[in-house]
């Protein structure tokens, strides 16, 4: 950490709120790859602006490319990955959008940080588990890369050849071989809906 630096204090939230007409969270989607986290987010943000709502996506394969692409799979990276992640998705937060973030984030520990640090902002931390049976996934493929993964051309797969923590008490919880899209999406709307985060 660099010395000789000092923390300013956020003194305009509550001004930025009332200007906003909105508060600010972040929805993190947490899952095995081909659960249905991306295709949940995009659906969810798309619902949020219709209803004229400032809402942003932070999306695995998507920040891989930028801000985190010194970064690989390894377990070191994945926990510096999430840390990046979590910090951005707090700032989303605290500009008061609704910050959807969709990630494998496959350590308990990690997401237990993230929400941690929206916490001593006073930013809610919602925790979206987005389950499905890994057969399922599996036969999903959509990327081909469980095909890979068990042909071992790639290493640390999620699931397969690397771990994946689910979550204990997630605040929402999806089964998305048994619900669709739409529905999973309002299931998040209406749970924001039902904790005053959106009208
Ligand atoms: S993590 O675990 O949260 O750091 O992963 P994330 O940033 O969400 O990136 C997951 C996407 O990267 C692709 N990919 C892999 N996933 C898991 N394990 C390995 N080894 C791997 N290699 C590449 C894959 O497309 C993931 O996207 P999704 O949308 O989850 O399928």
């Amino acid at each position: 950490m660099a010395t000789n630096i000092t923390w300013h204090h956020n003194l305009v939230y509550d001004e930025r709120k009332a200007l906003r007409k909105q508060e600010g969270c972040t929805i993190w989607l947490t899952g095995l790859s081909a659960s249905g986290k991306s295709t949940i987010a995009c659906a969810l943000e798309q619902l949020l602006l219709q209803k004229d709502i400032a809402a942003y996506r932070l999306d695995g394969d998507n920040i891989r490319f930028g801000l985190n692409k010194d970064l690989g799979f390894s377990e070191k990276d994945r926990n510096e990955n999430i840390r990046r992640i979590s910090e951005v998705s707090k700032l989303f937060a605290d500009s008061c959008t609704i910050s959807i973030t969709s990630f494998i984030s496959p350590y308990r520990v990690d997401r237990e940080r993230a929400r941690e640090l929206h916490k001593e902002s006073g930013l809610k931390f919602i925790e979206v588990f987005v389950d499905v049976p890994l057969e399922v996934a599996e036969k999903r493929d959509p990327k081909g890369l469980y095909k890979k993964a068990r042909e071992g051309v790639i290493k640390e797969f999620t699931g397969i050849s690397a771990p994946y923590e689910a979550p204990q008490s997630p605040e929402i919880h999806l089964r998305t071989d048994l619900k669709s899209v739409e529905e999973c999406a309002a299931v998040i709307y209406e749970y924001l809906v039902r904790e005053k985060l959106v009208d």
